[in-house]
């Protein structure tokens, strides 16, 4: 048990641990190999998201060993999901937040770190995932909560733009949650996006609702250092060529354009 803040030391323990953790589901089944292997590329990319908004957030170095702690680990549960289940939908298997927790405690990986960052880190792991961040959250948790649903949001657009333009036999499957690659879409998903609102997971049909989906997920984000990142990217426009060329779904994603644009041109969130 330890009471002094975590150190450099203490992150890197924990990257071996992780890098361990990792290994530990190594397959010779080839596709079980790219599913994990999105996932561990996945952690190491929402840490570097992680590290830019708290950079622009203007953290000190503890605040940010922190942040990088909780993008590490964020998403553990999904290893153990998936060779469990062999799916990344959590409606068909468990919530891997939450098994992510479950993890991290019966490892006993975080007792490096003070009894107030490993709650902290316990809290932000099992709040990335949810629809709604729930209300009463002090503001340090709050803080980590939103800066690691962020970091993940701009992350998971990455994988799924690469995945779309891959060819099928390298694809990783479990990336599009065994959706149906069909042109028809929902009309009242679409109905969310012009309405600035969140997509719930159980509406979804085909992938071209979970495109839809992940797009209104702009709508969540909480720092203008993400939006930023989201147009650097270019994350909008490359999510629009992958849809249906319809009037009324570039009505809708010009909809969400000028979500961002409105944000990025007021200049604070
Ligand atoms: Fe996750």
């Amino acid at each position: 048990m330890c009471n002094i803040p975590m150190t450099q030391n203490d992150l890197i323990a924990l990257k071996t641990w992780f890098a361990g953790y990792c290994d530990s589901f190594a397959t010779s089944d080839k596709e079980d190999r790219k599913n994990f292997d999105v996932k561990r590329k996945h952690t190491a990319d929402v840490c570097a998201n992680m590290l830019l908004i708290a950079q622009d957030l203007g953290l000190d170095e503890q605040q940010a060993l922190l942040a990088e702690t909780v993008a590490l680990l964020h998403d553990v549960g999904r290893f153990p999901q998936y060779q469990e289940y062999k799916t990344f939908q959590d409606s068909r298997s468990v919530n891997h937040a939450a098994l992510g927790a479950k993890v991290l405690l019966e490892s006993f990986v975080l007792l490096r770190l003070s009894k107030e960052e490993r709650e902290l880190v316990v809290r932000a792991v099992t709040l990335h995932n949810v629809l709604a961040i729930p209300e009463g959250l002090d503001d340090e948790t709050l803080l980590f909560v939103r800066m690691v649903r962020d970091a993940d949001k701009l992350d998971i657009w990455r994988v799924f733009l690469e995945y779309f333009a891959q060819p099928k036999p390298d694809q990783a499957t479990a990336v599009a949650l065994g959706l149906p690659d069909l042109p028809e879409y929902s009309p009242e998903i679409l109905a969310r996006l012009h309405q600035r609102k969140l997509v719930l997971l159980s509406a979804l049909k085909t992938l071209t609702d979970f495109k839809l989906l992940q797009l209104a997920w702009i709508f969540d984000l909480n720092f203008i250092a993400s939006l930023r990142i989201v147009a650097q990217k270019q994350y909008i426009d490359r999510f629009a060529v992958t849809l249906p060329q319809t009037d009324v779904i570039a009505d809708a994603v010009d909809s969400v354009r000028e979500y961002l644009n409105e944000k990025l041109g007021r200049g604070a969130l």
